[in-house]
């Protein structure tokens, strides 16, 4: 049996990968600009400087477009919670510690980008929205307490960024305007540079030391939490979000666990000894009751979707 590596041997070790990565990552991003994707000239002031408090109707968004937009804004916003997370896992030395910095420095428009597009065409109302900010950095988010460590972290952020982009890509869709779609389009697009950072990091992790990176990413897909709990109204919003196709349990396992797992090769691998091979069957079990829980969700959507068709095309117009 080998023994386990500790992190700061990872984290050694990876140095060179890290450093390919965060180069490749350097050379492709794109720098682009929060200001160029906000239609300032629909501004105007509040009654603080003697223009007029928001109310509902000045909303263009619908209800689905206003519950995703506020989910993912407050999602980005936790953005030190994630930092401390990263930083904190990650070394701040060398490759490691330059992405730390340029990955919060990237993340940080997209809290930005999204909030000056909300405030200046009223899409929500920014007190309400700011109340729930401060409510959901207070509370701020931590990995759960039997995860820890670097292998988890790196296999989570993997999930998650895929996680984000999809949710951020199927948002501007369902606002109904070509400003905010092109604007998330630009977001998602930081989010798939992400993933691959980390998706290529967790990867070589997988080669290194396979069992102990396995025994991390089954214990984080099957605990696999968004990090927007303990945002107000997180359950309520999360049900919405699923019924109108923003982020739902199949996109879950099609479009985010599924290609990453084929990616790593975890299902066809032949260098997991005991603990490694244990995990992965937990893991194969895990990614097929998903499949039948999605299967079902698809269902019992189509038959509320239809319901509820039947009952608007029963009212009179
Ligand atoms: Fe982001
Ligand atoms: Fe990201």
């Amino acid at each position: 049996m080998t023994k386990d590596l500790t992190q700061l041997e990872i984290l050694r070790e990876l140095q060179p990968v890290a450093e390919e990565n965060l180069n490749r990552h350097l050379s492709i991003a794109k720098d682009w600009h929060p200001h160029d994707y906000v239609p300032w000239d629909e501004g105007r002031n509040f009654a603080a400087m003697g223009g007029v408090d928001w109310a509902p109707e000045q909303s263009a968004l619908s209800e689905i477009a206003r519950v995703a937009m506020i989910t993912n804004l407050l999602t980005e916003d936790n953005l030190p919670s994630y930092h401390r997370e990263i930083a904190h896992n990650f070394s701040q030395d060398g490759a490691w510690g330059t992405w730390v910095g340029r990955w919060t420095a990237e993340e940080n428009r997209h809290g930005i980008v999204m909030r000056d597009y909300l405030v200046v065409t009223r899409g929500v109302d920014p007190v309400a929205l700011e109340q729930a900010r401060m409510i959901h950095m207070t509370n701020g988010v931590s990995a759960p307490p039997n995860w820890g460590g670097f292998l988890s972290n790196v296999a989570y952020v993997t999930f998650q960024e895929l996680a984000t982009r999809v949710s951020h890509r199927n948002t501007g869709r369902v606002c109904d305007d070509p400003v905010a779609d092109r604007m998330l389009q630009r977001i998602a697009a930081d989010e798939n540079l992400h993933m691959i950072f980390y998706r290529n990091i967790c990867g070589a992790a997988l080669d290194l030391v396979p069992d102990q990176a396995m025994v991390s990413l089954n214990l984080v897909l099957t605990f696999f939490m968004m990090p927007g709990l303990g945002m107000p109204n997180f359950r309520r919003n999360g049900v919405l979000m699923a019924k109108h196709g923003i982020y739902d349990l199949r996109q879950h396992l099609d479009e985010v666990v599924l290609p990453v797992l084929k990616k790593w090769n975890i299902f066809e691998r032949a260098d997991f000894t005991e603990p490694g091979e244990r995990a992965r069957d937990a893991l194969g079990a895990f990614v097929e009751k998903l499949e039948q829980d999605a299967s079902r969700f698809e269902e019992q959507r189509d038959r509320m979707l239809a319901r509820e068709a039947a009952r608007g095309a029963r009212q009179p117009a």
